[in-house]
């Protein structure tokens, strides 16, 4: 496939089969991912793979523990919580990038922002294997509990995690900003 069609026709899979997913394709494409990203040293970043029954599981329960601890979360149905926890721990595999925090904030943002760029590569390589993925930066995974049970260090930010599956079906494209509209031809001054 070419790469701008590749581009186009990537979509975030939010609903994925039982397929098993092959760790060994994992680690191959995201070495291929981070080849295209050589300004990043290979102490500013790494990933933590959940890819068994019982570690997606724990995962899941770290995912969801702040949610189910909170006052609403008391108000949400024990029911309606397993549905959640089951819809990720029956996604086969997940990838947790973490970033390391630099020295100051040029370097933190550098080191971030370059795992960004490895995290898109990948998804687009993922896709032209016929791998799916959502990229989740959700608020409610987002605390301590969730941080320890990944084993987050001192010196690292989260950047993400991937949920990785096969899928039956391609969801439609969601409507998209032209870059036109975010585009100003510079003349001296900002207006
Ligand atoms: C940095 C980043 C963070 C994202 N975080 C979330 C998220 O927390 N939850 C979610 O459902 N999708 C998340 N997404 C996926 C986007 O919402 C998704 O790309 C968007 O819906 C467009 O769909 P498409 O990827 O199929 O084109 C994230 C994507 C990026 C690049």
């Amino acid at each position: 496939m070419k790469l701008a069609e590749l581009i186009k026709e990537r979509r975030s899979i939010r609903k994925c089969n039982s397929r098993p997913v092959e760790q060994e394709l994992v680690v191959e494409l995201l070495s291929s991912a981070a080849r295209l990203q050589p300004s990043i040293d290979t102490g500013s970043w790494r990933v933590v793979y959940a890819g068994t029954p019982e570690a997606n599981k724990r995962l899941a329960d770290y995912m969801l523990a702040q949610m189910s601890q909170s006052k609403l979360g008391k108000l949400i149905p024990g029911k309606l919580l397993d549905v959640f926890k089951k819809r990720f721990t029956d996604i086969p595999a997940h990838v947790i990038v973490m970033s390391s925090v630099g020295s100051d904030r040029l370097t933190n943002d550098r080191n971030y922002s370059a795992v960004c760029g490895i995290m898109q590569s990948f998804q687009l390589l993922g896709w032209e294997r016929g791998l799916g993925m959502l990229w989740d930066t959700e608020s409610m995974i987002q605390h301590e509990g969730f941080f320890q049970g990944i084993g987050l260090h001192e010196d690292e930010r989260f950047v993400g995690i991937l949920h990785l599956g096969y899928f039956d079906k391609t969801p439609r494209s969601r409507k998209r900003t032209p870059a036109e509209q975010k585009w100003t031809v510079y003349q001296g001054q900002v207006n």
